[in-house]
């Protein structure tokens, strides 16, 4: 069979009325610019793009090099091509509308520009997560409130993995589909069509170092989960932890597993690590595309009805039946306090 490119995919999408031009053509953006991105992480040392960038964010996070860089080459690969109203990132205060020289589009474009930044220095895989809003009809000059949409309205999402290879995972709402980039011709070629993660799993992903850290549900699930064979889920697991999102999340979509980062009482105040608008919410669409279940440990993911552009929300992720599960334990809790 000749190889489907993300061009050619993206075209049948459009043809089978799955897809808009216009963001046909921004996602063809995005995948360009992760390209770029992909280029200056390959580089490693020999880039003079190793370590930090000497700067803060709105996180309160050091920046690292190439957290900043990669941050610019999106917004500039987005500014001209005419698909865009407004940009968010994590990397930027508030959002940034698209520059007055240029026509304005009907999306709104969010990103993490390097997800697991903490493991560039180190050589571990790291990632670009994005997330594509309407920009809602009336609107001429976006602002932040404008991206405040909960994570069923994402016309499209995705996340670009810069591992041993380097892949695009996309959904536009019908699967999701994986693409390795052919470095000799420099395109994405479909390589893992309608990606499904197994109901069930016998793996787990979280930073075990918060545990004492936990509210009790939590503390419980994961403890039956080390009980093993010998404990109530009646089967040993096996646990792992990249500390990068994408990376996590990519091996779940491809062998099934449950990722988690959860709320902890290190600060109280924070409902979690990772941020809805930019992580969670592209991660969770990815996730039920490809038959998998994502949960604030409560509720849907999807469902939540953002407050804040960079607000933070605890993770649940990956094989349907073991989210349920994890779920389980936080709603029983909750219904024995009420
Ligand atoms: P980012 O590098 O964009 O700040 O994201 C890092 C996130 C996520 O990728 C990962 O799952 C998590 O931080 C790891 O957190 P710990 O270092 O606390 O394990
Ligand atoms: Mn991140
Ligand atoms: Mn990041």
């Amino acid at each position: 069979m000749s190889e489907i490119s993300l061009t050619r995919y993206l075209i049948e999408e459009q043809r089978n009325d799955r897809i808009k031009p216009d963001l046909r053509l921004l996602i063809e953006v995005v995948a360009r610019a992760c390209k770029s991105i992909s280029v200056a992480v390959g580089k490693g040392a020999l880039g003079g793009v190793l370590g930090d960038a000497g700067t803060g964010n709105v996180q309160g996070e050091a920046q690292k090099k190439l957290d900043v860089l990669s941050n610019e080459i999106l917004l500039e690969a987005n500014a001209w091509g005419g698909h865009l109203a407004a940009c968010a990132s994590e990397e930027m205060d508030h959002s940034q509308p698209i520059p007055d020289m240029y026509p304005r589009g009907n999306y709104l474009l969010l990103f993490d520009p390097l997800d697991g930044s903490s493991n560039i220095d180190v050589n571990v895989s790291v990632g670009t997560i994005f997330s594509v809003l309407r920009c809602p009809d009336d609107v001429v000059q976006p602002e932040d409130e404008h991206f405040l949409q909960p994570g069923t309205a994402q016309v499209a999402a995705g996340y670009c993995i810069y591992g041993p290879s380097t892949m695009l995972v996309l959904t536009i709402g019908n699967g999701t589909h994986a693409f390795t980039l052919d470095r000799e011709q420099g395109s994405f070629v479909m390589t893992q069509p309608n990606m499904r993660i197994p109901e069930e799993t016998k793996e787990f992903a979280v930073n075990m170092s918060n545990q004492r850290h936990w509210e009790a549900p939590m503390q419980r699930y994961v403890g039956d989960l080390l009980a093993g064979k010998e404990g109530p889920r009646g089967k040993d697991f096996n646990m792992r932890w990249i500390a990068s999102m994408v990376a996590d999340v990519h091996r779940i979509l491809t062998r099934g597993g449950i990722f988690i980062y959860p709320w902890d009482r290190k600060d109280p105040g924070k409902p979690g690590k990772l941020r809805l608008m930019y992580e969670a919410n592209p991660m969770s669409l990815l996730v039920e595309q490809a038959g998998g279940a994502a949960s604030d440990g409560r509720a849907r993911m999807l469902d939540i009805a953002p407050t804040q552009l960079h607000q933070r929300v605890p993770v649940f992720l990956g094989s349907k039946g073991e989210v349920e599960a994890a779920m389980r334990y936080h709603l029983e809790h909750d219904a024995a306090a009420a």
